[in-house]
């Protein structure tokens, strides 16, 4: 848990040993404090480097004991123990100091860090804000706008910036542990009263109570309701007016109270959910990271549309060399321009400006010519979303790729079987489904087909993870987990149109629960015409099919045609002045109610005979989040995703499902599953041609179950499936 050892000199070596991130359980704490004494009480010890072994000092507080009561001696006690050491204490930071691995290091009286090193104190994406003095200590090294700033965001500091901020004393490309050494002989016998922090003043500018006062405004605008952000704000304003003591008081409060809390509880589930997502295959149960993943040196991308050109960049971000190939050269050419400019705004952004152009622009090859794609490992089509050229370009892929290279789509509904039934090598081939823009969001569908082998999986995975991305293996179905779920969040907003509703009542009611945006807010911004053609292209409707037809079936289900009538209006979103709401001009973002909006609803309701009725917000969120987890317990009793962890992932980082609500499986449970059973059959009651309200027999037979918790329905599915 934590190594002692005295080197040569008159230096201690305390090392952190908690494999694989070092994080501060009981027992380390409970190691450290020994060792502490043991190093304090020795005559011959004039110092103490502190580190962490296998090169990361310390990825924080153990996420997994956040659930237990807490045991062992408290972080913020043995971080006061190490500031208040007479003897110099030097923090050897590798890898990550991250939350309570930062707090530790901030207790050091200095910090040396390996040039690779990432810093951050992330409590506010755990729901939780820093509870070991990093509230109190961070301004008081840093000042306060700097401070807030990474506080509120959480975000990883780089070890150069953390130079830059101040954060630490030194930087280094070598051994950090022997700097380290090094450095606490220089400092024997310095006075370290001012290397105390909890000793100093908090740096703040004149207009403090302004900055505070503008960052609570910020947090709150960004929160959508989260409270970490705003407790963070809270515990820095008790930094900037109280004594440290006090303010340190404040901030255990602050925690206390946090930890309690059921957004703490989701967004810790959220972080594991991620890691389990990450591991995890079909319910066979096979884990596809038990499987080598080939290596991918050379990736090609076929089709630089909007799609093609995200990927693009986030390939060459990851130092990955790319083929870029397109049929038309306009089409090229400016695909190459956004390409560019994508990574020469990265550049500025790093402060890269001495070159023209990103660092890697030499990754990059344009081509008409797919014969340029003989030595690729990987090949991701992102060509138009149609089967017939799909096939025929998996085909020519066959023709020209090498025996072994791996064949990806980035369909977002079409058949990645049927796909691979052109190809000799349908092991070979797996979906990547990326989503838009590609350069930003971070899911990545990797859809497993009958065929895929666990290598091909394993390695569009792992392509994915080197990408920056959160990947989820999904199995072959339309819409695969994320899409196929959407459709049916979008029918209840729709259906809660018609009974009486307006689009700002529902994306209100949404954005009250969490979503950034409301679902007609989306729509407008992602296009009506987007869902338009796929419902064309699929026969929803068309020629044979009346959208006006008084019944409002399709294929005996219920089915608003309100889309349908708004494109038919050209009512296609922001990119027309006018969608679901209206627009100031035509790409303006800012949407505002139309009255027309009100009036074609009212009419639409008078011609079918409806009489509206209030929803209340209640019934809207229950409506649509009921009806997402239950397609979500459907998937999972077709095995189309492993469990529920993997579908909350899907949703939190791709649908901007809110974190602190955990993902929509995590919330049924979290309202109870006896309830979310017994709200979706009232409404199925009331709304019989609506299969989707439906309970799905596996929710039903949790609850039977005595609904277990979420981390067990994976296993409730296998048994399930086991007895099929
Ligand atoms: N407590 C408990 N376990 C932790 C942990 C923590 N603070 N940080 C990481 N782990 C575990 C992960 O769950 C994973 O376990 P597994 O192998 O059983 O799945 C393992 O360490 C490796 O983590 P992973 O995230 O897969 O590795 P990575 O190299 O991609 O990232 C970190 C490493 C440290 C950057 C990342 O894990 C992280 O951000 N951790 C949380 C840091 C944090 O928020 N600390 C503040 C706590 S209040
Ligand atoms: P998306 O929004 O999914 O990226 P786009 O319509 O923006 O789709 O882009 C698809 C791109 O694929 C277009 O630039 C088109 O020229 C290109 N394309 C179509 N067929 C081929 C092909 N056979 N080979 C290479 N590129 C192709």
């Amino acid at each position: 848990m934590a190594r002692y050892w005295r080197t040569q000199g008159p230096v201690a070596l305390i090392t952190l040993t908690n494999p694989p991130v070092n994080a501060l359980s009981a027992a380390v704490r409970r190691a450290v404090t020994d060792v502490l004494c043991r190093a304090l009480a020795d005559d011959e010890v004039k110092a103490v480097v502190l580190c962490g072994e296998n090169g990361q000092f310390s990825g924080g507080a153990d996420i997994r004991e956040f659930a237990t009561p807490l045991s062992g001696p408290a972080l913020v006690s043995l971080v006061h123990d190490i500031e208040a050491s007479e003897k110099p204490m030097v923090a050897a930071i590798e890898g990550v100091a991250l939350g309570g691995g930062l707090e530790l290091a901030l207790g050091c009286h200095y910090r040396i860090a390996h040039a690779k090193a990432r810093l951050g104190l992330p409590e506010v994406t755990l729901g939780l804000i820093p509870g070991a003095g990093g509230t109190q200590r961070l301004p008081r090294l840093i000042g306060m706008p700097s401070a807030l700033e990474i506080i509120t965001t959480g975000r990883h500091v780089s070890a150069q910036e953390a130079l830059k901020l101040g954060i630490v004393d030194q930087i280094t490309d070598d051994n950090t542990v022997e700097t380290a050494v090094k450095f606490a002989l220089s400092v024997i016998g310095r006075p370290l009263s001012s290397r105390r922090l909890s000793e100093r003043a908090v740096v703040c500018p004149v207009d403090v109570v302004g900055v505070l006062e503008a960052g609570m405004a910020r947090v709150k605008r960004r929160a959508c309701g989260a409270s970490a952000p705003v407790a963070c704000v809270q515990a820095l304003t008790a930094a900037a007016t109280l004594p440290y003591s006090r303010g340190l008081e404040k901030e255990e409060h602050l925690i206390t109270t946090l930890m309690d809390s059921s957004q703490a509880r989701s967004m810790q589930y959220c972080f594991m959910a991620q890691r389990i997502a990450g591991k995890w295959s079909l319910p066979s149960g096979a884990r596809w990271s038990n499987s080598k993943p080939t290596a991918v040196h050379r990736v090609g991308v076929v089709g630089l549309g909007t799609m093609g050109r995200g990927i693009t960049v986030s390939l060459v971000r990851a130092g990955i060399s790319v083929v870029a190939v397109e049929t038309d050269k306009k089409q090229m050419d400016m695909g190459k321009q956004a390409v560019l400019g994508m990574l020469e705004r990265d550049a500025q952004r790093r402060g890269d400006t001495g070159t023209r152009g990103h660092p890697s622009t030499h990754l990059l090859t344009f081509t008409l010519s797919m014969q340029q794609l003989g030595n690729v490992d990987l090949v991701i089509e992102a060509v138009f979303e149609d089967m017939p050229l799909k096939k025929r370009v998996f085909t020519e892929l066959c023709r020209v790729c090498k025996p072994d290279a791996l064949l990806c789509t980035n369909t977002s509904a079409l058949d990645v079987d049927e796909l691979s039934a052109v190809t000799h090598r349908r092991p070979l081939v797996v979906g990547m489904h990326f989503f838009a823009p590609a350069n930003v969001m971070k899911l990545l569908e990797v859809v497993c087909g009958p065929h895929s082998s666990p290598e091909a999986v394993a390695t569009a995975m792992t392509l994915g993870k080197r990408m920056g991305k959160i990947g989820v293996v999904v199995g072959n179905c339309p819409g695969f987990v994320g899409n196929r779920m959407l459709m049916l969040y979008l029918d209840q907003a729709h259906f809660l149109l018609e009974e009486g509703a307006t689009p700002e009542e529902v994306d209100q009611a949404l954005e009250e629960f969490g979503f950034a945006m409301g679902i007609f807010k989306v729509s407008d911004l992602s296009g009506l015409d987007v869902g338009w053609r796929i419902r064309k292209a699929s026969g929803l409707i068309g020629p044979n099919v009346d959208p006006k037809a008084p019944s409002r079936r399709r294929q005996g289900n219920r089915y608003s045609p309100l889309p349908d009538l708004l494109c038919e209006q050209g009512r296609l979103g922001q990119k027309s002045g006018r969608g679901w709401y209206l627009y100031d001009t035509p790409g303006s973002k800012e949407p505002r109610p139309d009255p027309a909006m009100r009036r074609f609803l009212q009419e639409y309701r008078s011609r079918y005979g409806i009489t509206p009725r209030h929803i209340h917000a209640h019934e809207v969120i229950e409506r649509c989040t009921y009806a997402l987890a239950n397609e979500g317990f459907r998937i999972l009793e077709e095995g189309v995703a492993a469990g529920p962890e993997d579908i909350d992932v899907v949703y939190v980082f791709g649908y901007s499902w809110p974190k602190h609500r955990g993902g929509p499986m995590f919330h049924a449970a979290q309202v109870g599953l006896d309830r979310v059973l017994q709200r979706l059959e009232h409404y199925h009651q009331l709304h019989p041609d609506t299969p989707h309200l439906q309970p799905s027999p596996l929710l039903r037979r949790l609850v039977k179950e005595g609904s277990p918790p979420v981390h067990q329905w994976r296993e409730h599915v296998r048994h399930m499936h086991s007895h099929l």
